[in-house]
């Protein structure tokens, strides 16, 4: 009987108990908010937590791109110090610790009087003298273990959290690969310097520079990828503007590996006046060897000339670059961008000037090096800045 009225009852008020049920469920929605149990809430949570994870690989790429810039300050100090040649050996693991005993230190030492550059430039150095050196040398190579490590470790751990996005991983191994090839260019540059010279190559010294500026701009180019996936759009930059940051980055690149044959040569030892070079704007001794490609790569007053001129195009294409860019209608980012290209590129002239005429002290040769890669990561962001879309 009962049931037999409410079926009756049911399909009559079947549109009103549609209408509260909608009534209550907004009702309800508020409170579930605040809860925090609601299914809207839940799937916001998701996608902040989805937004802070690439948030924290860009941090850590950052921290990493940082490491190595450090990186490559301290590799300045360690050739500046003459500390370079100190370790005679390559032990990846067993390096890790410094000599701990004094019959340790005899031995790493002992190592070291057999090389020329103890026997020509340092003979009758002090062990107390030996450990300076040594120091600086085992802390370049602990720092290099220190990247290795806060670089694998997170990218595992970000990929089991399935933190990292697809397009990152085979980015994530070519940075652990040119990592590796890294360590092995070090060790490959410190063994030209242990016999028949009293310094490493000045090839060798400028394949591990360039291939510490790679991993540098790589990683920075990735951490600049992940902060803003979508581009700061300048939908009305010229694409010309964008080819000139690309022609830039060329030269500033040619620029960099141009200083590292200055410093291979220690080039910057002679000719310690600007803009004149022994009185003229060509040095004398610019075309002396022969075959004449030499005089690029090893007389030291073409290789000094040369990175002069070189510099002189960059910061000439930096603020061409800039007058350029006036015209255009940029972002506020790309435009603040181009505008810190041409303050840097001007401020690592002076110091360029600054290190030569004060016949390179330590503190101006690494502020120096640290100037060039804080100018190339500007220009990455510029560039970064006036990038089409990513597809
Ligand atoms: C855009 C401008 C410049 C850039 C990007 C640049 C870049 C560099 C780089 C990357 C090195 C190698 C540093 C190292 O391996 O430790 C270097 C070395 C050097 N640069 Fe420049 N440079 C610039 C301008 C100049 C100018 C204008 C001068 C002088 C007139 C100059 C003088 C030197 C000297 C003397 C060294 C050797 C320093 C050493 O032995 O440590 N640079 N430069």
């Amino acid at each position: 009987m009962i049931i037999k009225r409410i079926r009756r009852v049911i399909p009559s008020r079947l549109p009103l108990l549609r209408q509260l049920a909608r009534a209550g469920a907004a009702s309800r929605l508020p409170l579930m908010a605040i809860a925090g149990s609601s299914p809207s809430t839940s799937t916001s949570t998701a996608k902040a937590k989805r937004a802070a994870q690439p948030r924290a690989v860009a941090i850590w790429l950052f921290l990493c791109a940082a490491a190595v810039f450090a990186m490559a300050v301290i590799g300045a100090i360690t050739r500046l110090t003459g500390s370079g040649l100190s370790i005679m050996e390559w032990a990846p693991i067993t390096g890790t610790l410094p000599p701990l005993s004094q019959a340790e230190w005899n031995r790493v030492f002992d190592l070291y009087r057999q090389i020329p550059q103890y026997q020509l430039l340092n003979h009758g150095m002090s062990l107390a003298e030996f450990k300076t050196i040594f120091w600086w040398e085992w802390v370049h190579r602990l720092w290099g273990r220190m990247i290795g490590l806060v670089f694998l470790l997170p990218f595992l751990w970000f990929w089991l959290r399935g933190s990292l996005p697809a397009w990152l991983k085979p980015h994530g191994f070519a940075l652990l690969g040119l990592g590796a090839l890294q360590g092995v260019m070090g060790w490959y540059m410190v063994t030209s310097g242990f016999a028949d010279r009293t310094e490493v190559s000045q090839y060798r010294l400028v394949l591990h520079l360039s291939l510490a500026v790679l991993i540098y701009a790589y990683m920075l180019w990735l951490a600049i990828r992940l902060v803003w996936p979508e581009p700061l759009q300048s939908p009305r930059a010229s694409a010309s503007l964008r080819r000139g940051l690309i022609g830039l980055l060329v030269l500033l690149g040619i620029t960099l590996a141009s200083g590292g044959f200055v410093a291979g040569l220690r080039a910057g030892f002679s000719y310690n006046t600007f803009p004149l070079m022994d009185g003229y704007l060509i040095p004398k001794g610019y075309g002396l060897l022969q075959p004449w490609i030499s005089n690029l790569f090893e007389n030291h007053a073409a290789v000094q000339f040369n990175h002069r001129l070189l510099a002189s195009l960059t910061v000439i294409g930096c603020l061409g670059i800039w007058l350029w860019s006036r015209g255009q209608e940029l972002t506020a980012a790309a435009r603040r961008a181009i505008d810190a290209v041409a303050l840097m590129a001007l401020v690592q002239f002076g110091l360029g000037i600054a290190t030569l005429l004060l016949v390179v002290p330590v503190s101006l040769g690494a502020l120096h090096q640290a100037g060039a890669l804080v100018l190339l990561g500007l220009v990455l962001t510029a560039l970064y800045f006036l990038r089409p879309r990513y597809s």
